[in-house]
């Protein structure tokens, strides 16, 4: 039977969280969970460590992660998120974070164009290089005369294998997107990578853009694009941009992938969303699509589209949260969509 191990985290990400397992809950399925609801701000405030070595080998022990948001006002700085999401992320190497934007209804696309509103695509990011591995420093620091550098690494094998899993992903097309032009060693790497990997399969459409200019075509016709692979920062941006462009970061998910081992961490691309935490407005639908990703991995794919078909009925009856035009709380919002479900 799968195991789940489950973090709700901070903010919101209990009460969406919640939602998802509930929704789950209702499936009546094979799936257990290990609830792991300590790692949190609190946590870390109290002992210096949010996530523990036995927390990390029960959630190894699992075969995939359900997470909320990790992230307090109270803890500033980059050292909490590190201490748990870029732990997480490096020590079970989920190094593809797949990011699926397609749009819930057509009342929520920001576009003109009635014949281009209909995104349905998938962003690859690298997940473990690139601008965020915090590597660089400033010399002297806090002065006008202050130079600060971040390097962006790109290893053969980091982008080799986030190629691959794309091409894997896709059945139609793939658009790889780098800044060669003005980034000439990660750029080159990234092409070279592309060239080799892209030659054994000539049954998918490969194109490839600049990522400036595919910022402007995702906005121009999104329906143009279907599997987009990219490198970390890119990656963050576009998706963030397909995410608007689909329903909202509030209905939006991901998973932070190992395709070798299968593990996932899944979980809503919003954050902690601390000014409308402990208030019941916050949107379950990027956390119920998660558990869609994870129930889609570990061997129930119908049930994954009954779900997905069950938050499309939701929001098409308007039965769903205020960022979405509706009327509901997060626990109405949740309950619209078992309801539609069954
Ligand atoms: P955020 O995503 O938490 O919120 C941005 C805006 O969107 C806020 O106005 C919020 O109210 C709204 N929003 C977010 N999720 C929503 C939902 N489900 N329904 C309705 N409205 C929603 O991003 P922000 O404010 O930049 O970050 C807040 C905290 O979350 C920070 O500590 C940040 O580090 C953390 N964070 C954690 C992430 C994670 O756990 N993977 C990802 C992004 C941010
Ligand atoms: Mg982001």
């Amino acid at each position: 039977m799968p195991l789940i191990t489950v973090i709700p985290g901070d903010g919101i990400g209990p009460e969406v969280t919640e939602q998802a397992l509930a929704l789950l809950d209702g499936l009546g399925l094979d799936l257990s969970f290990d609830v792991l609801d300590h790692v949190n701000a609190g946590t870390f405030l109290a002992t210096g460590c949010a996530l523990s070595d036995d927390d990390l080998a029960r959630i190894r022990r699992s075969d995939g992660a359900l997470l909320g948001a990790i992230g307090d006002a109270r803890v500033a700085g980059t050292r909490y998120a590190r201490d748990v999401l870029l732990r997480l992320r490096f020590e079970l190497d989920l190094y593809a974070n797949y990011r699926p934007a397609q749009l819930l209804h057509d009342r929520l696309s920001p576009l003109r164009d009635p014949d281009r509103r209909a995104i349905d695509c998938v962003i690859v990011r690298e997940n473990t290089e690139g601008l965020y591995t915090d590597i660089g420093g400033a010399l002297r620091p806090g002065s006008t005369a202050e130079v600060a550098i971040d390097t962006e690494v790109s290893t053969h094998l980091g982008v080799s294998r986030v190629i691959d899993f794309a091409l894997a992903s896709a059945t139609r097309a793939v658009c790889m997107v780098d800044k060669s032009n003005a980034v000439p060693n990660g750029g080159r790497l990234w092409q070279q990578c592309w060239l080799d990997a892209t030659a054994a399969r000539p049954d998918l459409a490969t194109s490839h853009l600049y990522v400036d200019v595919a910022a402007m075509r995702l906005l121009s016709d999104p329906t143009a694009f279907d599997v987009i692979v990219t490198n970390n920062s890119y990656g963050d941006i576009l998706s963030d941009l397909a995410a608007e462009l689909a329903g909202g970061l509030g209905t939006s998910a991901s998973v932070n992938l190992n395709p070798q081992t299968g593990f996932g961490l899944y979980e809503p691309v919003h954050g902690s969303a601390p000014d409308i935490a402990g208030t019941d407005t916050a949107n379950p639908i990027g956390a119920i699509l998660s558990a869609a990703l994870l129930l889609e991995r570990v061997g129930h794919p119908a049930e994954a589209a009954a779900v997905r078909t069950a938050v499309r009925m939701a929001v098409a009856e308007v039965r769903c949260t205020a960022d979405l035009g509706g009327r509901l709380g997060t626990k109405a919002a949740g309950e619209a969509i078992r309801a539609a479900l069954h």
